[in-house]
Protein backbone atom coordinates (compact mmCIF):
# COMPACT_ATOMS: atom_id res chain seq x y z
CA UNK A 1 0.00 0.00 0.00
CA UNK A 2 0.76 3.52 -0.73
CA UNK A 3 0.18 6.68 0.91
CA UNK A 4 0.37 10.15 -0.35
CA UNK A 5 -0.33 13.22 1.31
CA UNK A 6 -0.70 16.22 -0.42
CA UNK A 7 2.34 18.99 1.12
CA UNK A 8 -0.59 21.69 1.76
CA UNK A 9 -2.45 19.74 4.40
CA UNK A 10 -3.33 20.87 7.37
CA UNK A 11 -2.41 24.27 9.39
CA UNK A 12 -2.44 27.00 7.24
CA UNK A 13 -0.13 30.25 7.96
CA UNK A 14 -2.57 32.40 9.59
CA UNK A 15 -3.77 29.48 11.92
CA UNK A 16 0.00 28.05 12.46
CA UNK A 17 0.90 31.82 13.77
CA UNK A 18 -2.25 32.15 16.04
CA UNK A 19 -1.86 28.53 17.71
CA UNK A 20 1.78 28.47 17.89
CA UNK A 21 1.36 32.44 19.40
CA UNK A 22 -0.84 31.39 22.22
CA UNK A 23 0.72 27.95 23.07
CA UNK A 24 4.30 29.64 23.54
CA UNK A 25 2.48 32.49 25.38
CA UNK A 26 0.89 30.32 27.33
CA UNK A 27 3.57 27.81 28.43
CA UNK A 28 5.87 30.78 29.15
CA UNK A 29 3.23 32.39 31.33
CA UNK A 30 1.55 29.64 33.49
CA UNK A 31 0.55 32.01 36.28
CA UNK A 32 -1.50 34.35 33.92
CA UNK A 33 -5.01 34.08 32.39
CA UNK A 34 -5.47 33.34 28.88
CA UNK A 35 -8.31 34.22 26.86
CA UNK A 36 -8.97 33.86 23.24
CA UNK A 37 -11.93 35.87 21.81
CA UNK A 38 -13.64 33.76 20.09
CA UNK A 39 -13.09 30.09 18.75
CA UNK A 40 -9.25 30.08 18.04
CA UNK A 41 -9.39 27.09 15.63
CA UNK A 42 -12.49 25.10 14.48
CA UNK A 43 -10.71 21.68 15.79
CA UNK A 44 -12.35 20.45 19.01
CA UNK A 45 -8.55 18.18 19.30
CA UNK A 46 -6.66 21.51 19.37
CA UNK A 47 -9.32 23.28 21.61
CA UNK A 48 -8.73 20.42 24.14
CA UNK A 49 -5.31 20.67 24.15
CA UNK A 50 -5.69 24.70 25.08
CA UNK A 51 -7.96 23.48 27.94
CA UNK A 52 -4.81 21.19 29.23
CA UNK A 53 -2.69 24.84 29.22
CA UNK A 54 -5.66 26.41 30.87
CA UNK A 55 -6.07 28.55 27.79
CA UNK A 56 -9.86 29.33 27.47
CA UNK A 57 -11.94 30.05 24.55
CA UNK A 58 -14.60 33.62 25.28
CA UNK A 59 -17.06 34.55 22.82
CA UNK A 60 -18.30 37.69 24.52
CA UNK A 61 -16.14 40.82 25.66
CA UNK A 62 -18.24 40.36 28.95
CA UNK A 63 -15.94 37.38 30.05
CA UNK A 64 -12.53 39.54 29.98
CA UNK A 65 -11.29 40.56 33.32
CA UNK A 66 -8.80 43.32 34.31
CA UNK A 67 -5.86 40.74 34.04
CA UNK A 68 -6.34 38.81 31.17
CA UNK A 69 -4.16 38.50 28.47
CA UNK A 70 -6.26 38.00 25.81
CA UNK A 71 -5.53 36.96 22.00
CA UNK A 72 -7.61 37.75 19.23
CA UNK A 73 -7.59 34.98 16.52
CA UNK A 74 -6.86 34.75 12.76
CA UNK A 75 -10.13 35.33 11.25
CA UNK A 76 -10.20 39.36 13.01
CA UNK A 77 -12.54 41.05 14.87
CA UNK A 78 -14.10 44.25 13.84
CA UNK A 79 -12.97 47.77 14.62
CA UNK A 80 -15.87 48.29 18.00
CA UNK A 81 -15.01 44.64 19.17
CA UNK A 82 -11.13 45.36 18.90
CA UNK A 83 -11.43 48.79 20.95
CA UNK A 84 -13.37 46.91 23.77
CA UNK A 85 -11.28 44.40 23.76
CA UNK A 86 -8.24 46.65 24.44
CA UNK A 87 -10.04 48.62 27.37
CA UNK A 88 -10.89 45.94 29.26
CA UNK A 89 -7.70 43.16 28.70
CA UNK A 90 -4.67 43.96 30.60
CA UNK A 91 -2.68 42.97 27.30
CA UNK A 92 -3.76 42.56 24.09
CA UNK A 93 -2.18 39.93 21.30
CA UNK A 94 -3.96 40.78 17.83
CA UNK A 95 -3.12 37.08 15.50
CA UNK A 96 -5.84 38.49 13.03
CA UNK A 97 -4.40 36.70 9.78
CA UNK A 98 -2.47 39.66 7.81
CA UNK A 99 -4.40 38.25 4.39
CA UNK A 100 -7.58 39.44 6.85
CA UNK A 101 -5.95 42.36 8.02
CA UNK A 102 -5.18 43.53 4.17
CA UNK A 103 -9.30 43.44 3.94
CA UNK A 104 -9.91 45.71 6.90
CA UNK A 105 -7.88 48.25 5.72
CA UNK A 106 -8.99 47.18 2.29
CA UNK A 107 -12.62 48.00 3.34
CA UNK A 108 -11.26 50.79 6.02
CA UNK A 109 -10.21 52.83 3.59
CA UNK A 110 -13.03 52.50 0.87
CA UNK A 111 -15.72 53.33 2.97
CA UNK A 112 -14.06 56.54 4.20
CA UNK A 113 -13.49 57.75 0.59
CA UNK A 114 -17.15 57.37 0.81
CA UNK A 115 -17.33 53.79 -1.50
CA UNK A 116 -20.06 51.26 -0.21
CA UNK A 117 -18.53 47.98 0.14
CA UNK A 118 -19.84 44.27 -1.58
CA UNK A 119 -18.28 41.48 0.74
CA UNK A 120 -18.74 38.23 -0.98
CA UNK A 121 -18.97 35.46 1.27
CA UNK A 122 -20.69 33.85 4.25
CA UNK A 123 -22.48 36.13 6.57
CA UNK A 124 -22.72 34.31 9.30
CA UNK A 125 -18.62 33.54 8.87
CA UNK A 126 -16.64 35.32 12.05
CA UNK A 127 -14.49 36.25 9.31
CA UNK A 128 -16.90 38.30 7.31
CA UNK A 129 -18.62 39.79 10.63
CA UNK A 130 -15.28 41.04 11.05
CA UNK A 131 -14.70 43.13 8.36
CA UNK A 132 -18.29 44.33 8.14
CA UNK A 133 -17.13 45.90 11.42
CA UNK A 134 -14.38 48.21 9.37
CA UNK A 135 -16.90 49.59 7.45
CA UNK A 136 -17.29 53.22 7.84
CA UNK A 137 -20.78 53.58 9.44
CA UNK A 138 -21.95 55.99 6.94
CA UNK A 139 -21.59 53.72 3.93
CA UNK A 140 -23.55 51.16 3.06
CA UNK A 141 -22.30 47.28 3.19
CA UNK A 142 -23.89 44.06 1.90
CA UNK A 143 -22.69 40.44 2.11
CA UNK A 144 -23.44 38.43 -0.78
CA UNK A 145 -22.99 34.50 -2.06
CA UNK A 146 -24.74 34.23 -4.71
CA UNK A 147 -25.39 36.12 -8.18
CA UNK A 148 -28.44 36.76 -7.54
CA UNK A 149 -27.88 38.30 -4.44
CA UNK A 150 -25.09 40.51 -6.30
CA UNK A 151 -27.74 41.14 -9.24
CA UNK A 152 -30.24 42.59 -5.68
CA UNK A 153 -26.77 44.40 -4.28
CA UNK A 154 -26.53 46.07 -7.65
CA UNK A 155 -29.40 47.74 -7.20
CA UNK A 156 -29.03 48.95 -4.29
CA UNK A 157 -25.82 50.22 -4.43
CA UNK A 158 -24.11 53.24 -6.20
CA UNK A 159 -21.64 53.43 -8.76
CA UNK A 160 -18.88 54.05 -6.27
CA UNK A 161 -18.28 50.47 -4.67
CA UNK A 162 -15.91 48.52 -4.25
CA UNK A 163 -16.10 44.79 -3.72
CA UNK A 164 -14.15 41.64 -1.72
CA UNK A 165 -14.06 38.30 -1.16
CA UNK A 166 -13.82 36.44 1.90
CA UNK A 167 -10.50 35.27 2.32
CA UNK A 168 -11.99 30.87 1.99
CA UNK A 169 -14.95 31.70 0.22
CA UNK A 170 -15.31 28.97 -2.84
CA UNK A 171 -13.12 29.74 -5.54
CA UNK A 172 -15.31 29.00 -8.41
CA UNK A 173 -18.34 30.88 -6.93
CA UNK A 174 -16.37 33.95 -6.42
CA UNK A 175 -14.78 33.57 -10.00
CA UNK A 176 -18.48 33.27 -11.23
CA UNK A 177 -19.43 36.46 -8.86
CA UNK A 178 -16.59 38.51 -9.72
CA UNK A 179 -16.86 37.93 -13.31
CA UNK A 180 -20.90 39.35 -13.35
CA UNK A 181 -20.15 41.64 -11.26
CA UNK A 182 -17.51 43.36 -13.30
CA UNK A 183 -19.94 42.77 -16.67
CA UNK A 184 -22.49 44.44 -15.14
CA UNK A 185 -20.95 47.16 -13.05
CA UNK A 186 -17.57 49.58 -12.70
CA UNK A 187 -17.35 48.42 -9.20
CA UNK A 188 -13.54 48.59 -8.32
CA UNK A 189 -12.64 44.59 -7.50
CA UNK A 190 -10.40 43.21 -4.62
CA UNK A 191 -9.02 39.46 -5.54
CA UNK A 192 -9.10 38.85 -1.37
CA UNK A 193 -9.52 35.13 -1.50
CA UNK A 194 -6.68 33.36 0.31
CA UNK A 195 -3.94 31.63 -2.39
CA UNK A 196 -3.62 29.09 0.17
CA UNK A 197 -7.18 27.68 0.51
CA UNK A 198 -7.12 27.61 -3.84
CA UNK A 199 -3.66 25.46 -3.83
CA UNK A 200 -4.97 23.29 -0.92
CA UNK A 201 -8.03 22.37 -3.16
CA UNK A 202 -5.99 22.12 -6.38
CA UNK A 203 -3.95 19.92 -5.05
CA UNK A 204 -6.30 17.61 -3.30
CA UNK A 205 -8.22 17.53 -6.98
CA UNK A 206 -4.89 16.23 -8.39
CA UNK A 207 -4.00 14.09 -5.42
CA UNK A 208 -7.25 12.36 -5.75
CA UNK A 209 -6.76 11.38 -9.21
CA UNK A 210 -4.06 9.41 -8.65
CA UNK A 211 -5.14 7.28 -5.73
CA UNK A 212 -7.94 4.72 -5.19
CA UNK A 213 -9.54 6.15 -1.82
CA UNK A 214 -9.42 9.94 -0.01
CA UNK A 215 -8.74 10.98 3.48
CA UNK A 216 -9.87 14.61 4.37
CA UNK A 217 -8.58 14.83 7.86
CA UNK A 218 -10.44 17.50 9.89
CA UNK A 219 -13.13 18.61 12.17
CA UNK A 220 -16.91 18.57 10.40
CA UNK A 221 -17.15 22.16 11.91
CA UNK A 222 -14.62 23.24 10.03
CA UNK A 223 -15.67 25.14 7.05
CA UNK A 224 -12.78 25.11 5.13
CA UNK A 225 -12.28 20.86 6.05
CA UNK A 226 -15.72 20.93 4.57
CA UNK A 227 -15.03 22.38 1.05
CA UNK A 228 -12.09 20.13 0.39
CA UNK A 229 -14.33 17.06 1.31
CA UNK A 230 -16.79 18.58 -1.34
CA UNK A 231 -13.84 19.81 -3.91
CA UNK A 232 -13.00 15.38 -3.85
CA UNK A 233 -15.54 13.13 -3.03
CA UNK A 234 -16.87 13.39 -6.69
CA UNK A 235 -13.06 12.35 -8.31
CA UNK A 236 -12.39 9.05 -6.08
CA UNK A 237 -14.11 7.07 -2.99
CA UNK A 238 -13.81 10.07 -0.14
CA UNK A 239 -13.76 9.94 3.56
CA UNK A 240 -14.18 12.02 6.59
CA UNK A 241 -11.82 11.40 9.06
CA UNK A 242 -12.66 13.48 12.29
CA UNK A 243 -11.51 10.53 14.79
CA UNK A 244 -9.14 7.70 14.54
CA UNK A 245 -12.80 5.49 15.19
CA UNK A 246 -13.79 7.11 11.12
CA UNK A 247 -10.92 4.87 10.15
CA UNK A 248 -11.91 1.85 11.36
CA UNK A 249 -15.17 2.10 9.51
CA UNK A 250 -13.36 2.06 5.93
CA UNK A 251 -12.61 -0.81 3.86
CA UNK A 252 -9.73 -0.54 2.32
CA UNK A 253 -9.62 -4.20 1.13
CA UNK A 254 -9.02 -2.64 -2.87
CA UNK A 255 -7.17 -0.09 -2.26
CA UNK A 256 -3.74 0.25 -3.28
CA UNK A 257 -2.65 4.02 -3.01
CA UNK A 258 -4.05 6.22 -0.24
CA UNK A 259 -4.41 9.82 -0.75
CA UNK A 260 -4.46 11.91 2.64
CA UNK A 261 -5.16 15.99 2.70
CA UNK A 262 -6.70 17.97 5.87
CA UNK A 263 -8.29 21.54 6.48
CA UNK A 264 -6.21 24.68 7.03
CA UNK A 265 -7.43 23.84 11.01
CA UNK A 266 -5.87 20.56 11.35
CA UNK A 267 -2.90 20.04 13.11
CA UNK A 268 0.04 17.98 11.88
CA UNK A 269 -0.27 15.74 15.13
CA UNK A 270 -3.36 14.46 13.95
CA UNK A 271 -2.24 13.56 10.30
CA UNK A 272 0.39 11.78 11.81
CA UNK A 273 -2.41 9.57 14.19
CA UNK A 274 -3.69 8.94 10.84
CA UNK A 275 -0.70 7.72 9.61
CA UNK A 276 -0.01 5.63 12.30
CA UNK A 277 -2.71 4.44 12.02
CA UNK A 278 -2.14 2.94 8.65
CA UNK A 279 1.06 2.03 9.34
CA UNK A 280 -0.51 -0.46 12.17
CA UNK A 281 -3.39 -1.56 10.21
CA UNK A 282 -1.43 -2.37 7.28
CA UNK A 283 1.69 -3.94 8.83
CA UNK A 284 3.15 -4.90 5.40
CA UNK A 285 3.23 -1.41 4.18
CA UNK A 286 6.99 -0.90 3.53
CA UNK A 287 7.79 2.67 4.84
CA UNK A 288 9.70 3.62 1.94
CA UNK A 289 6.41 3.06 -0.17
CA UNK A 290 5.10 6.60 2.03
CA UNK A 291 5.59 9.65 -0.46
CA UNK A 292 5.44 12.96 0.24
CA UNK A 293 3.30 14.33 -2.86
CA UNK A 294 3.90 17.59 -4.91
FE1 LIG B 1 -4.94 33.39 6.59
FE2 LIG B 1 -5.46 32.08 4.39
FE3 LIG B 1 -5.20 30.79 6.64
S1 LIG B 1 -6.35 33.99 5.06
S2 LIG B 1 -5.88 32.20 8.19
S3 LIG B 1 -3.59 31.94 5.56
S4 LIG B 1 -6.67 30.34 5.04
Amino acid sequence: MIIKVAKNSGFCFGVERAVDGVIAWAKANKDRSVKVYGMLIHNSYVIERLKELNIKVIEDVNQIEKDDVVFIRSHGVSMDEFLEIEKRAARVYDFTCPYVKKIHEIVREASANGNDIVVVGDINHPEVKGIIGHVDKGRKCIVIDSIEKARDAIAQLGSKTIVVCQTTFDNAKWQQIKEYIENNTDYKVFDTICKATINRQQEAKILAQEVDIMLVIGDRKSSNTNKLYEAVKGIKPTYFIETLEDLKKIDFSRAKVIGITAGASTSQEQINEVIQMLEREFNEVDPSDFEKLL
